[in-house]
């Protein structure tokens, strides 16, 4: 369906603004996956890509005394996540700041990167770019990958990915990295994901809005719906870490 700019913006934005996480994560995973950071005794975490920042919150709230930055490309979504820590009591706690994931380079013990691997230009160069941010230590991440075979629709539309939590793995340790868990979101978390999603697209009210979200619906129903999988990756450079 052929969107102006406008609208293509206000749609994907009102469908993000409707989620806790602009990925398929559901809140126990996530809470896990920042346990996991303070178990391993980090004490800086960068989120490249943070959105509204979600999970840099969970992490400030759950990791005492942690310093936490968020990082994204997108000034509105910065704002929003500066708001929302503020709002939370967190303002001194975490900073945003707008900026591209990809130049990013104040080290840190653990980087997050959820859903934006194409900044870097894919995964191979993500994982190697998050090598320099965390030299030492931690990295989490989330992408997609392929869970069964594509059809020609998701390879036009959702591009390359690799096969399977192995093939993201693979990538992984091809840049030096130890992976220390590799899992993929349910169902549940996806069609949480995309419900909410589609829901928020909903919520503009316009006859435009509402053949977007018919058209992303039947989208996920005809050709990604378990199809497409989103793998989450818990990275080390040092194992006895
Ligand atoms: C799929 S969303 C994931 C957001 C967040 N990680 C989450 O899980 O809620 C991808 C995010 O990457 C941001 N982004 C895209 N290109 C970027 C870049 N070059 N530098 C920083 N952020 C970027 C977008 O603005 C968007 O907020």
């Amino acid at each position: 369906m052929d969107l102006s700019d406008d609208d293509r913006a206000t749609l994907f934005r009102a469908g993000s603004d409707a989620l806790r996480f602009n990925a398929p994560l559901g809140d126990d995973r996530a809470r896990a996956l920042v346990d996991e950071l303070g178990r391993r005794g980090v004490r800086s975490v960068v989120d490249l890509g943070c959105g509204r920042g979600g999970l840099a919150r969970l992490v400030t709230v759950r990791l005492d005394g942690v310093a936490v930055t968020g990082v994204d490309a997108d000034a509105d979504a910065v704002t929003a996540a500066r708001t929302s820590a503020a709002e939370a009591g967190l303002g001194d706690r975490v900073r945003f700041e707008v900026g591209d994931a990809a130049t990013w380079c104040e080290p840190v013990d653990a980087a997050i990167a959820v859903g934006v691997s194409h900044a870097f230009g894919g995964p191979a160069a993500q994982f190697a770019r998050l090598a320099n941010l965390a030299a030492s230590g931690i990295a989490l991440v989330g992408d997609g990958v392929w869970e069964t075979e594509p059809d020609a629709w998701c390879l036009t539309n959702l591009g390359e990915q690799p096969t399977s939590a192995g093939g993201l793995a693979a990538l992984a340790e091809a840049a030096g990295w130890t992976v220390l868990a590799a899992d993929l979101s349910t169902q549940d978390e996806w069609d949480a994901f995309e419900g909410g999603w589609v829901a928020g697209v909903r919520s503009v009210g316009s006859p435009v809005a509402e053949a977007f979200a018919a058209e992303r619906e039947r989208q996920y129903r005809e050709h990604y719906r378990g199809v497409l999988a989103f793998c989450w990756l818990v990275l080390t450079r040092s194992p006895s870490r």
